[in-house]
């Protein structure tokens, strides 16, 4: 196997597993904003992550949540949200994910996502397909946006910006058959993946919440943009992913609102 997805893999398992057995503990939150959090162990994740990746791969740039961005030169650089889900994981609510990806002169080669709660393991290569547990995974072949399940989520700011996703969320939740808003973007994406969920929208994202989950949409055979319909940038901000059959009409609605880019 290709060193960077088996490093990727081993160091995902191990956090994530870490982050399973502790759930339900009294959580030590920091507050980064009025409902932005951050819990010792989304610090732990991150070590664990970081301190293997540097060991096997000195030379690779990391760019990691919870750290400064490494000035490191190189043409590989790793993103990592050690947690996807922290909200969820304070409350010991099940749903959260380590989400690891991998760039090369910056595009995305190799992305792995781990949901250690259902024990799910997806990974996607540039050009070779996406796997759950090593089986192929494909979007969904739903064409009509009112059958459609879809997913969002909310930015942290929420209580101080008007660019806080609720027209967009009246808009699709009237039109789709349901809207679910589970808590971690990083598997919103790799639902979509696996077509669980037809689309995925949301705005004010980070790289380490896009990166893994939109190559693994792209190589099961769907799309990932922004909300003008380009290619979503790693710096990308607002993320529009679906099984591409549902995808015009999903950007339709997203251009219904002021803030695209
Ligand atoms: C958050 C989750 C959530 C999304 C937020 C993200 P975090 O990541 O992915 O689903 O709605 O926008 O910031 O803070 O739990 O790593
Ligand atoms: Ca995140
Ligand atoms: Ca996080």
């Amino acid at each position: 196997m290709n060193p960077y997805k088996l490093l990727a893999i081993q160091v995902a398992r191990k956090a994530g597993n870490i982050l399973k057995k502790r759930l339900g503990r009294k959580r030590t939150v920091r507050f980064k904003g009025a409902v932005n959090l951050v819990t010792e162990m989304d610090i732990l994740s991150e070590k664990i992550i970081v301190g293997e990746i540097e060991k096997r791969f000195p030379d690779h740039a990391i760019l990691a949540e919870e750290r400064p961005a490494t000035e490191k030169a190189s043409r590989f650089l790793w993103i990592i949200d050690p947690l996807d889900g922290t909200t969820n994981y304070a409350h010991g609510f099940p749903v959260f994910s380590v989400s690891i990806a991998l760039a090369k002169d910056e595009e995305v080669i190799l992305g792995v996502v781990y949901d250690p709660t259902r024990d799910e393991l997806f990974t996607a290569e540039k050009g070779k397909g996406a796997r759950l547990n090593g089986r192929r995974i494909r979007v969904s072949s739903e064409s009509n946006l009112s059958r459609s399940l879809l997913a969002t989520g909310f930015p942290y700011d929420l209580r101080e910006s008007k660019i806080n996703n609720f027209d967009h969320f009246h808009s699709f939740a009237i039109r789709a058959q349901a809207v679910r808003r589970a808590g971690s973007a990083a598997l919103d994406l790799c639902y979509v993946a696996a077509g669980r969920f037809d689309g995925f929208w949301e705005m004010k994202l980070g790289p380490w919440d896009i990166a893994a989950g939109s190559l693994m949409v792209a190589e099961a055979g769907g799309r990932a943009t922004n909300f003008l319909g380009k290619p979503l940038a790693l710096s990308g901000k607002h993320a529009l992913a679906s099984n591409g059959k549902i995808h015009r009409a999903m950007l339709r609605i997203v251009r219904l609102g002021k803030f695209l880019k």
